[in-house]
């Protein structure tokens, strides 16, 4: 791609004042990294509003965005537009998303350290996708992964959104100058590929755009229930993170374990059992831990016994996070109110970035 300048020929857009004392420099690793006018580095992560929030995406995102909180500027979104590359039931698209809102702030997000808002209502996001659309190769996104599967998945709808997905994706990071991008393993892939548009954009326009990173938390492959695939909703192997104890009884009591335990007088191997594996080590603290181990090894205790552990254990996590999702959903109004708010917040920096991208492409007026 080649190099030019942005010219200045054109009206300059007016951006607030606070963001020129924001930086963009290398970062210890060489990345083009944004720190904002308070010296912080804005986060972004996408939440999909799925309907149901599983253990796995509380201990493989939600946990891991938590830790963001205190030191970065954090900017989490449902996005909604990335939902509709999926056949879906427009009249069920409110609840998933208010769910999903629900779930997230009662699972940690703090609305008073982050900015929660929907994709959707910040139309800067599709905007901002389309200027992208011409600095990203039909190759690299054919290449994607997460294309590739989907259209396997769903032969009778190849739709050209479901193609042009990681340019939305990168979109939604680039528009916040995030450098930050908290994310599973499968997501690594889009956000390289959000790096080398950010890179193209820069190489041909100036410098506009942080040269994100993926930040992945350590090894947490939690399992489904049955044992063997990632939970997730299409496979029905989930436990909802609202789901109340008894209906996570009638799940856990049932799963397969260590298959050498046919009995109690059977001895195990913690590290062959799913319960052991992506459940206790998670949830448990490190003396029910040792419990189990002593107890599995040694066939001093059932399984059962070892899950109802597990459960209380559980219970301690999920009780809280239960009862705060009851009490917003209760108040579906202050919900509403943190996603305007949010929404307002973000537009703000959405709209400045995008002025930028827009003056740095030359899609300004002519001076009169
Ligand atoms: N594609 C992500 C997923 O399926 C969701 C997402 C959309 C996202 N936009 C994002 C994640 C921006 C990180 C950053 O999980």
């Amino acid at each position: 791609m080649s190099k030019s300048k942005a010219t200045t020929q054109g009206v300059a857009p007016i951006l607030p004042k606070h963001y020129n004392k924001a930086m963009m420099k290398r970062d210890e690793k060489g990345y083009l990294t944004y720190w904002n006018d308070q010296g912080k580095i804005r986060v972004f992560s996408g939440i999909q509003p799925t309907g149901e929030i599983h253990i796995g995406n509380y201990l493989g995102a939600i946990s891991n965005w938590v830790t963001f909180l205190d030191d970065y500027e954090c900017f989490f979104s449902i996005v909604d537009h990335h939902a509709t590359t999926v056949a879906y039931e427009p009249g069920e698209m409110p609840a998933r998303i208010f769910d999903a809102a629900v779930a997230n702030i009662a699972a940690g997000l703090d609305p008073a350290k982050c900015t929660l808002f929907v994709q959707s209502e910040v139309p800067e996001h599709t905007e901002l996708a389309w200027m992208f659309s011409t600095v990203t190769m039909f190759g690299d996104l054919g290449r994607m992964t997460q294309f590739k599967q989907k259209s396997r998945e769903q032969e009778e709808n190849v739709n050209v959104g479901l193609f042009t997905y990681p340019v939305l994706q990168a979109a939604d990071i680039l528009l916040y100058k995030a450098s930050a991008v908290p994310v599973g393993e499968d997501q690594v892939q889009h956000i390289e590929l959000a790096r080398e548009i950010a890179r193209n954009f820069n190489a041909r326009y100036g410098e506009v755009f942080p040269e994100c990173q993926a930040y992945v938390s350590e090894g947490k492959r939690i399992l489904g229930l049955d044992g063997e695939n990632k939970m997730s909703k299409s496979l029905g192997n989930t436990i909802g993170v609202l789901e109340p104890p008894e209906s996570i009884w009638k799940k856990l009591a049932p799963a397969k374990t260590d298959e050498r335990r046919k009995r109690k007088e059977d001895a195990g191997v913690p590290e062959d059992c799913n319960i052991y594996m992506s459940y206790h080590r998670h949830f448990s603290p490190p003396e029910d831990l040792e419990w189990a181990r002593k107890g599995c090894t040694g066939a001093k205790i059932g399984c059962l016994e070892c899950k109802k552990r597990l459960l209380e254990n559980m219970e301690k996590v999920l009780g809280p996070i239960r009862e705060k999702a009851e009490n917003l959903r209760a108040r579906p109004y202050e919900v509403n109110d943190v996603l305007s708010r949010g929404a307002r917040k973000a537009k703000k920096i959405a709209a400045a970035v995008l002025a930028e991208a827009k003056a740095a492409m030359g899609l300004v007026r002519l001076k009169a």
